[in-house]
C-alpha cells in the first residue's frame, strides 16, 4: 500500500513510517517540518500529495496542552481545519482509508467508581481544591474519594481543553466524511506516548519528555501534584505497529471505529520519574504544582485493539524507560 503519513517527520509519524516499511508498504511524508508546502491546511499540496495514495495516516497536529487559551486559533486552525482541507482531498481523490492519530484525552477525567454510588462523572477539577493539595477527584453525589478505573472506547466523551477538544473535533469530522463517502476512518486514541526521538520540552510536550529533559541537564525531574496520578505510557514503536495494523485491517465502511492504544500497565507520573531516573539521578522531587486542564488519572482498557486487530505491545514499562533514559531527543 502507498500510504500518505501527515506529520511523518514527527516524533510518532517517524516510527510509523519505519514500521510501515518494515510490512512492505510505501509511506509517502507529508510534513511542515520537512517541507514549508507541505500543509495540511493547503488544498491543492494536499491533491498532489494523494496522487496514487492507498490510504491517509493522519499524525500532522499541534500538540500538548499550549500556553492557555492564547493558542486556540492555531490548535483549531492545524488540527481541525487541517482534517477538514485533508478529508476534502480526500474524497475527490477517492482515497477511503484512513487512520487517524486520535487521543484519550477525549475522555477528560474518565471513569471513576464511588463505593456507593456506583461509575460516577467527577467534574472540571476545581483550582481551591488543587491549590490546596486536594488532587483527587470527589464524588459529586457524596464527596467521598473515588477509585480510578479503566477506559474504554464508549465511555462518554468530556474535552477538557482546547487541544482535547479539537482531536475529539478531528474524530467528528472524520466520521462525517466516512458516512458521506463510504470510507473507512479507525481513530487509535493513543495514550501517553514516548521513546525514541520524542521532542525536548515545550509548552507542546509530554510528562515524559519534561522529565527526560530535566535529566539530560543533570536537573531533578519534577513531579507536579503529589506523583501518584495514573497513565498508560505506551512505547512509540508499539504505537507504530498498531497503526500498521489500522491499516491493513478491514474495518467497517461509512463508520469511524476508535480503539484505546495503549499498553494495558497503568503506572503513576511518579514511578515513570522514578524509572527514568534509575540510572544516572538526580532523584525526582515531588513539587505539588499544578496545571489547570491536566487530568488526575487516565488508564486506558486497550483490550478492543488486541482482540480485533491482533496488535499486542511489545515493548515493557521497564525496558521502555530504561531505553528512554538513553535515547536521543529531538530538538525544538
Ligand atoms: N505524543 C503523544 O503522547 C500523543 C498522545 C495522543 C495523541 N497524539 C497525536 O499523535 C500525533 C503525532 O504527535 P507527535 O507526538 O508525534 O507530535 P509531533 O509534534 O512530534 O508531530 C506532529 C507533526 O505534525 C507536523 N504538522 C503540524 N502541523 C502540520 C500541518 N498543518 N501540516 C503538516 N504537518 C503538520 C509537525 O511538523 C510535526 O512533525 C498528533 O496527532 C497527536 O495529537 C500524540
Ligand atoms: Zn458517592
Amino acid at each position: 500500500m502507498r500510504v500518505l503519513v501527515t506529520g511523518g517527520a514527527g516524533f510518532i509519524g517517524s516510527h510509523v513510517v519505519e514500521a510501515l516499511e518494515a510490512c512492505g508498504h510505501e509511506p509517502v511524508v507529508f510534513d511542515v517540518r520537512d517541507d514549508p508546502e507541505a500543509d495540511v491546511r493547503d488544498p491543492e499540496a494536499v491533491a498532489r500529495a494523494l496522487a496514487g495514495v492507498d490510504a491517509v495516516c493522519h499524525q500532522a497536529a499541534m500538540v500538548g496542552l499550549g500556553t492557555g487559551f492564547t493558542d486556540a486559533a492555531e490548535y483549531v486552525s492545524r488540527n481541525d481545519l487541517g482534517t477538514a482541507v485533508l478529508l476534502t482531498a480526500m474524497a475527490e481523490k477517492d482515497v477511503r482509508r484512513l487512520v487517524l492519530a486520535g487521543s484519550m484525552v477525549v475522555y477528560g477525567e474518565g471513569r471513576y467508581t464511588c463505593a456507593r454510588h456506583g461509575v460516577v462523572r467527577p467534574g472540571p477539577r476545581d483550582v481551591t481544591d488543587l491549590a490546596a493539595g486536594r488532587f483527587e477527584p470527589r464524588c459529586p453525589v457524596c464527596g467521598e474519594e473515588l477509585s480510578p478505573g479503566l477506559v474504554g472506547e464508549d465511555a462518554p466523551v468530556d474535552p477538557r481543553n482546547v487541544y482535547a477538544t479539537t482531536k475529539l473535533a478531528q474524530e467528528h469530522l472524520a466520521a462525517a466524511w466516512a458516512r458521506s463517502t463510504g470510507g473507512s476512518a479507525v481513530s487509535l486514541r493513543y495514550h501517553n506516548v514516548y521513546g525514541p526521538r520524542m521532542p525536548q520540552d515545550t509548552p507542546y510536550a509530554g510528562v515524559a519528555s519534561f522529565f527526560r529533559s530535566a535529566l539530560a541537564r543533570g536537573e531533578a525531574p519534577r513531579v507536579y501534584e503529589d506523583g501518584l496520578q495514573r497513565r498508560d505510557f505506551v512505547h512509540v514503536r508499539d504505537v507504530a505497529t498498531a497503526n500498521a495494523a489500522a491499516l491493513e485491517a478491514d474495518s467497517a465502511a461509512g463508520a469511524l471505529t476508535a480503539y484505546n492504544t495503549g499498553s494495558g500497565e497503568p503506572h503513576t507520573v511518579g514511578e515513570m520519574a522514578t524509572a527514568l531516573a534509575a540510572d544516572h539521578g538526580p532523584e525526582p522531587v515531588v513539587t505539588g504544582e499544578y496545571r489547570l486542564g491536566d487530568v488526575r488519572h487516565i488508564t486506558a482498557d486497550s483490550s478492543r485493539l488486541r482482540a480485533e486487530l491482533g496488535w499486542k505491545p511489545e515493548v515493557g514499562f521497564a525496558d521502555g524507560m530504561r531505553e528512554f533514559a538513553r535515547a536521543g531527543m529531538r530538538g525544538a
